[in-house]
């Protein structure tokens, strides 16, 4: 067999042009003005924070968004200077500041949060930008609805807090029945219209993640929040639409064994593979400890020269066992394609997530820090 340039590793190859045309798709469904947050929480969604925050920098998005403050502070500390929301409500004393230092825009949902954050902004001098999480039936963080109208009273009681946004997440955008959204939706409306009637001016009302610009566009307000459909995917498989995403990472790994076993060779931990007849089995350079979920272990398959090559026994923490019996040659260092495309053939990571009874952000965000990151413009 000959033998190739041996490259052990695993790649993320992520594709910046897809990236841009989903950006374009979403800008077309909402309003022309209608600024966006692209939320880069989770390592971009698997895609690599820093690569995907400086490209979208570059393509002059408006907003950035986290989870936590010290996913913003990485971001400034790679110079990236758009502004960046942090969703969570800050918990750690020392984030306080932190936030402050570093332009951060947190979230705040107590008075004690508020508090810390006007005194601090007082102490620096400095104005503090704050948007507000309702809760109208996520029943995740954010503040109650009935206690909003108080709240939004005492912040223009601070001298040293703007309130720059309100916003509030939906919990089922992606289901059929609408009429829950339709509820939070429009107790999120009197808010806009108490905002009105008492000529308060916020610069950024926000609502809508992917699922919600796919099935309630028309409810854009100032700015929309998608993550996964700027990836290229949809929230799952069942709201999949022809509204011409295309995905954004191909994962991909090198063969690092192919040995031909006889039949009835035991394969991998616990031998739950012996092979049934001669089997040409090939181990390729990922695990579980890159994200691969090993529920895959015996059901899966990646793509070699556009052919299904399926796994055989358990997926190991650094290696993944595969059939190639029905192919020419494969070599030491050839690359096989775990989700994404071969040449023409597909993974589809919707269809993947399915397998696994989940959604294709968790298959996203497990892949691990070994994977290299290939971006591509
Ligand atoms: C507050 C908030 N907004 C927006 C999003 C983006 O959601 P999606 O990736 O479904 O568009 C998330 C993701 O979990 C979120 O937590």
């Amino acid at each position: 067999m000959a033998e190739k340039q041996y490259n052990p590793y695993s790649f993320a190859f992520i594709n910046l042009r897809n990236m841009k045309h989903n950006l374009m798709r979403i800008r077309s469904l909402v309003k022309r003005n209608t600024k966006i947050l692209i939320p880069v929480k989770s390592n971009a969604y698997g895609c690599g924070i820093v690569g995907v925050s400086k490209y979208l920098e570059n393509i002059g998005i408006d907003y950035l968004g986290v989870a936590f403050p010290h996913e913003g502070i990485r971001l400034r500390k790679e110079k990236i200077r758009a502004p960046i929301l942090i969703f969570n409500e800050v918990i750690h004393e020392d984030d306080y500041s932190r936030i402050i230092k570093n332009n951060l825009t947190p979230t705040v949902c107590m008075i004690s949060s508020l508090k810390k954050f006007n005194q601090l902004g007082k102490r620096n001098n400095k104005k503090i930008n704050i948007h507000i999480n309702i809760d109208t039936g996520m029943g995740r963080m954010g503040i109650a609805f009935k206690e909003i109208f108080n709240f939004i009273r005492t912040v223009y009681s601070m001298e040293n807090i703007v309130l720059e946004g309100i916003y509030t997440h939906l919990s089922s955008a992606d289901e059929k029945d609408r009429r829950f959204t339709l509820a939070q939706l429009k107790e999120f409306d009197s808010i806009a219209v108490f905002l009105k009637q008492q000529k308060l001016k916020i610069p950024y009302l926000h609502v809508l993640n992917s699922a919600g610009i796919m099935n309630y566009s028309q409810y854009h307000y100032d700015m929309v929040r998608p993550g996964i459909m700027l990836y290229g995917y949809f929230p799952d498989n069942r709201i999949r639409k022809s509204i011409g995403l295309k995905p954004c990472m191909d994962l991909k790994s090198c063969i690092v064994s192919v040995k031909k076993h006889r039949k009835n060779t035991p394969v991998g931990y616990g031998h739950t593979y012996y092979t049934r007849r001669s089997e040409v089995i090939a181990s390729i350079s990922c695990g579980y400890g890159d994200g691969i979920n090993r529920l895959l272990s015996g059901r899966g398959y990646v793509l070699f020269q556009d052919m299904k090559c399926l796994i055989r026994g358990r997926i190991c923490m650094d290696q993944i066992m595969v059939n190639m019996n029905s192919l020419s040659d494969p070599v030491l260092g050839d690359m096989v394609t775990i989700f994404g495309r071969d040449k023409k053939k597909l993974i589809r990571l919707e269809h993947a997530a399915e397998e696994l009874k989940t959604v294709p952000y968790e298959i996203l965000c497990q892949i691990g820090e070994r994977v290299k990151r290939i971006y591509i413009e």
